[in-house]
């Protein structure tokens, strides 16, 4: 696609229509996938991870959807490069791109991230900082087309921190317009200023301390950990701040008849979310985290091709 940013740091950096283009681009990647049908558009090309913290779905479906489209990946996590060691970023960008097509990263800071994409010539990818998680949130956008047949007009409920993930969801809602009703407790609000952004295009943002109330007519119940890679200090204190904050049979109750229950995973349960409901029939998650790797190839496609 001509024009296509250079980076995916925020879903705010995208416009709408680029959005909507690569949730049609994964769908029918994955409907080519599960014909058996190859296609391999990023053949010779190679995708550097750098992760500075772990993962399990992030890492793979970003590797094998490289896999997939006949290019290949290199993971290095924090131990195995030189970055780890205190080479300077704007360093490790510049080397990096002399040899890979594009950069996965995650890491803290979204401030490493900016810099990286400032210094590489190569397209950079947020592969999760602190502040945001945007391929998951696609993801997440393409499960809910699947499930409801659209974004718009829907009522999507964000239960607990105002983290990474909330704000990812914040600048999405911005996009597209749902309602989005967030309930954080105090101290845990997500970032004012992706909020304000967000809210100048969609007034229907909303944040409560009330579950219920979020959660009421919710045609979609969004949650996550109470306590995000590099908070493991706060854990107690966090308990104690979001004790309530859970996605339960109670709490489902007082969603739509239909509504489905998404988590971006790993799960904390009967903290975050009980095992009867993860495990229950309104459960997305399992095709939540399968839409992974069909977004991270239209993902792929897109940045690589564009930047070919
Ligand atoms: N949801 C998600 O990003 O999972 P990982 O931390 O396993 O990559
Ligand atoms: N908010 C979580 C998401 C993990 C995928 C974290 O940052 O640890």
């Amino acid at each position: 696609m001509s024009g296509y940013p250079m980076n995916l740091l925020t879903l705010h950096d995208l416009k709408k229509e680029e959005i909507e283009s690569l949730l049609e681009g994964a769908v029918s990647l994955k409907e080519r996938h599960k014909n058996g049908i190859p296609h391999r558009p990023l053949l010779g090309k190679t995708l550097g991870l750098i992760f500075e913290k772990s993962s399990t779905r992030t890492r793979v479906s970003f590797e094998t959807a490289m896999y997939q489209l006949g290019g290949n990946a290199i993971f290095l996590s924090q131990k195995d490069s030189q970055m780890g060691r205190g080479e300077p970023i704007r360093d490790t960008a510049r080397v990096m791109s002399r040899y890979v097509d594009a950069v996965v990263i995650r890491t803290f800071g979204h401030d490493i991230i900016e810099e990286f994409s400032r210094y590489s010539s190569v397209p950079v990818i947020n592969g999760l900082t602190d502040l945001h998680h945007p391929c998951q949130v696609l993801a997440d956008m393409l499960t809910i087309l699947e499930k409801k047949g659209k974004l718009s007009p829907l009522k999507v409920s964000w239960i607990g921190d105002g983290n990474n993930m909330a704000n990812s969801w914040i600048d999405a809602a911005g996009h597209f317009g749902f309602e989005l009703a967030l309930a954080c407790p105090v101290g845990y609000f997500p970032d004012p200023a992706v909020l304000d952004r967000a809210r100048a295009l969609n007034r229907a943002i909303s944040l409560t301390q009330s579950v219920e109330e979020a959660a009421k007519d919710s045609d979609v119940l969004n949650t996550d950990v109470w306590a995000s890679m590099g908070q493991e200090e706060e854990k107690e204190k966090r308990a104690k701040a979001f004790k309530g904050y859970q996605i339960n049979s109670r709490i489902l109750g007082l969603a739509k008849k239909d509504a489905i229950v998404m988590h971006c995973l790993p799960a904390h349960r009967d903290e975050e979310i009980t095992a009867d409901v993860i495990e229950g029939p309104r459960s997305a998650v399992w095709d939540q985290a399968e839409n992974r790797l069909h977004i991270q190839k239209a993902i792929l496609e897109r940045m690589i091709g564009a930047a070919a």
